[in-house]
């Protein structure tokens, strides 16, 4: 029995999905969708607020500002409601309707911006944003989950360490890259410590976090509009691009496992698979992937036959296989 009296005191909620039955790889899904925020971004939102409080610069009278997809901005704003503190979060057109009701009922401002950067994403109209309010008022705080190492050092106390405790064998770790905070921590942790560990980092083709040309995205999470200047590239043994349809297919073929879980961690087994498939049939190695989220949020993307047909037409076999399901 464990009280809790905040949303982010830390608590066990750690657990794995056993994927060797379903794929045929070892690979462990740890999940971190079991918290109050339902994702993985407690953990860097804990960290930003712990280090702007050890800063001197958080008081009652300051504004938390952010610019965020979804998940950060959720967990920012339970951390802001159970504090006290005021919060606005900046979010764009894909963060979904019931994120922004969530958002709202924590007490937090919303900010929904509709320019898109000359990238195609929102991150730069976001940021400007930010920067904007930031200049008008001394009393916003903007934590800056892209550039502040709270976010990386976050995963690097918490997340590599429970992983590194929990597989002492480990060959691989698979992590999506988003601002690129769970990635770094994860392999800066590894590194130092010494340990075999390759980490692969995942990424969403139509991101620029690695090079490459910027394209158009739909799911929230993972890749990004302008490089994340956390980010080390060189860290990483290697770095997989998913397509949207790969996550797509990925996240129902879980679900027909029973398993529901949210766009990026398709986009992380996608790719996760693919690189494991790729490699010599005489190696097993043991493998962990990050499972940032649960599929709730993704009800109306993702897990919607009509706004996946939108997108990616109406041949994919994961929508034949929904449609076969209920016609057939
Ligand atoms: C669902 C989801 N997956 C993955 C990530 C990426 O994590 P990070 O920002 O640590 O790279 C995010 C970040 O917002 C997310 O919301």
């Amino acid at each position: 029995m464990r009280f809790v009296t905040a949303p982010h005191e830390p608590f066990d909620y750690q657990v794995y999905v056993d994927l060797l039955p379903a794929f045929g790889h070892d690979l462990k899904l740890k999940v971190e969708g079991f918290n109050f925020a339902g994702s993985l971004k407690l953990r860097a939102a804990a960290g930003l607020v712990a280090a702007a409080e050890q800063s001197g610069r958080l008081d009652d009278d300051s504004i938390l500002i952010e610019s965020s997809s979804g998940n950060l901005g959720l967990a920012l704003a339970m951390i802001a409601a159970s504090k006290g503190l005021r919060f606005v979060c900046v979010t764009d057109p894909r963060c979904n309707r019931s994120t922004l009701n969530l958002l709202r009922s924590l007490g937090a401002e919303l900010v929904v911006v509709t320019d898109p950067d000359p990238k195609g994403g929102y991150l730069q109209t976001r940021l400007d944003y930010v920067r904007a309010r930031c200049a008008e008022d001394s009393r916003y705080l903007w934590p800056n989950q892209y550039a502040n190492p709270a976010n990386w050092i976050a995963h690097y106390e918490t997340t590599a360490p429970e992983i590194a405790k929990d597989f002492p064998d480990l060959d691989l770790l698979f992590v999506g890259v988003g601002t690129g905070g769970t990635a770094t921590g994860c392999a800066k942790y590894f590194r130092d410590n010494g340990d075999e560990v390759k980490v692969i980092a995942i990424d969403a083709v139509g991101s620029v976090s690695f090079g490459g040309e910027a394209g158009q995205r739909s799911i929230p999470g993972l890749g990004a509009s302008v490089a994340p200047p956390l980010l080390e590239p060189e860290l990483f043994a290697d770095v997989v691009h998913v397509a949207e349809e790969d996550t797509v297919r990925c996240c129902r073929e879980l679900a027909r496992g029973g398993f529901l879980f949210g766009g990026s961690t398709g986009t992380v087994l996608s790719g996760a698979l693919r690189w494991l498939d790729g490699q010599d049939s005489g190696w097993r190695p043991r493998a962990v992937a990050i499972a940032p989220d649960l599929a709730d949020r993704y009800a109306d993307t993702v897990y919607d036959d009509d706004w996946v047909a939108e997108r990616f037409g109406p041949a994919t076999p994961a929508l034949q296989r929904n449609l076969v399901a209920e016609h057939g």
